[in-house]
């Protein structure tokens, strides 16, 4: 793996670890980390035994958003010619699922970077946000629009238009989030969801995270049309053979496509 030096990559049984590393900035999304993590996330993507990506950041913070000092003095053409953001839409074109395993803030683009992953687990003492309204600006990395989406307007308005923050216990009562576990137990928990993940045949959790994210990104009936489309397409997979065999047998599968 590349050396990088916002971040520290691992890789563990078919895992690949990405822990973001400006603790001095709270993890603070500048472009030098936004471009490391797109490439970081491609190349575990492309890293043929690695099975499901766990991103994480420190105790204190998961991510305190995008780097308001390095944002601050930018002009429109800066945001946009130079989008400095733009490793982050290639973290958004990985076809591998991502577990986040959120502790602390993840406020602002770090709210918004855990929604980009599939599988959002949250430590006790984890807090989001999208309090970019308070720095005269609205959240720019989908936080209107997948908040909207995870939590329902109501809340997404409450949240986007005051900027207050949320605990984890809230964040697991709207759906933000699917596990809230005690901070010491993030990381094993997160390892354990996603070694899971991992041990499934890759082609066949690379079309359901494709489907779960048409749910995001399309009409119901096109979703429909999709899901099925993939699901007749499966049959096509050795491992679909071998799934079904070893209900049949009573015994676990043996997947090949891993
Ligand atoms: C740059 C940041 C930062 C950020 C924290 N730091 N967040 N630097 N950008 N987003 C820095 C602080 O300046 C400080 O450095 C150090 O990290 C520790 O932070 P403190 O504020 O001293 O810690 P604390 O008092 O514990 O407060 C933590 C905090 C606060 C509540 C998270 O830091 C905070 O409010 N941060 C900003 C959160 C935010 O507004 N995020 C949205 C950003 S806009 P120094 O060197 O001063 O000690 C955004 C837009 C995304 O995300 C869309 C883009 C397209």
């Amino acid at each position: 793996m590349s050396a990088y030096e916002t971040l520290t990559v691992e890789t563990q049984n078919r895992v690949g670890i990405i822990t973001l590393n400006r603790p001095r900035a709270l993890n603070a999304l500048n472009s030098k980390l936004a471009t490391e993590l797109g490439r970081a996330a491609t190349e575990l993507d492309n890293t043929s035994n690695i099975g499901c990506l766990v991103l994480t950041g420190s105790d204190r913070a998961f991510a305190a958003g995008a780097d308001i000092k390095e944002m601050a003095d930018k002009s429109v053409y800066d945001m946009t010619a130079n989008n400095p953001f733009a490793g982050l839409e290639e973290f958004g074109r990985v076809k591998k699922p991502i577990v986040a395993a959120i502790a602390g803030y993840a406020l602002g683009g770090g709210c918004e970077l855990a929604m980009m992953c599939d599988v959002l687990l949250a430590a006790d003492n984890a807090v989001f946000g999208q309090p970019e309204i308070n720095l005269g600006v609205i959240p720019g990395l989908g936080g209107t629009q997948r908040l909207s989406r995870a939590v329902g307007p109501a809340l997404a308005a409450d949240l986007v238009l005051t900027g207050r923050n949320m605990d984890a216990e809230e964040a697991l009562r709207a759906g933000l989030v699917s596990r809230v576990v005690p901070a010491a137990q993030l990381r094993s928990e997160a390892m354990s969801v996603a070694g899971m993940i991992a041990a499934k045949s890759l082609p066949v959790i690379i079309a359901a995270k494709a489907a779960l994210r048409a749910a995001q990104e399309t009409t119901l009936a096109e979703g429909l049309r999709y899901e099925q489309r993939t699901f007749t397409s499966l049959f096509a997979l050795d491992d679909q053979k071998e799934g079904m065999a070893a209900f049949r047998d009573k015994r676990a599968p043996d997947f090949q496509n891993r």
